[in-house]
């Protein structure tokens, strides 16, 4: 798997992160072959993170990811799924290594600024539900 997708969360575009965050992870080696700007509804929001319906946090979640516009990427790279998660860094911003994304931006676990899908969890259903291959450009 060479793609996967990253969402630059509501809080981080709010505080104006998105060039930040993108130039640390382009540094990293990622290339984005799509990228758009979107407010997600409640609906889409719950439908997104489907796979944490009943979770204590899933209505926080939901209402989390639809407060705001969001950045969605999707990035290429070798290895991407788990070279992003390396990069972002773990769900906890305190926990998540020196210099990752959420260790330098992140403010609580919710408020962890991205999304970086997960490699056991279907990466591609994340990148088909915001983008057609009409949207993807390789060059
Ligand atoms: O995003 P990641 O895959 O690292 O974590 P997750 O366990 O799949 O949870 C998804 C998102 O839910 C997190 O990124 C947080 O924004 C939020 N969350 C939360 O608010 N409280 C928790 N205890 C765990 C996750
Ligand atoms: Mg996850």
């Amino acid at each position: 798997m060479n793609r996967t997708l990253l969402i630059i969360k509501p809080d981080a575009t709010k505080r104006n992160l998105a060039g930040a965050i993108l130039k640390q992870i382009i540094d990293e080696g990622f290339t984005i072959v799509g990228m758009k700007m979107l407010w997600l509804n409640k609906e889409q929001g719950g439908e997104f993170y489907k796979i944490h319906k009943g979770k204590d946090f899933y209505d926080w979640l939901v209402n989390f990811i639809s407060s705001g516009p969001i950045v969605v990427c999707c990035l290429k790279s070798p290895n991407a799924p788990k070279k992003l998660r390396e990069v972002v860094g773990a769900t906890d911003p305190k926990k998540a290594a020196q210099g990752t994304v959420r260790n330098l931006y992140g403010t609580s676990v919710g408020e962890n600024v991205v999304h970086a899908a997960a490699p056991d969890e279907d990466p591609q259903r994340e990148i088909s539900f915001f983008f057609t291959e009409k949207e993807l450009f390789e060059y």
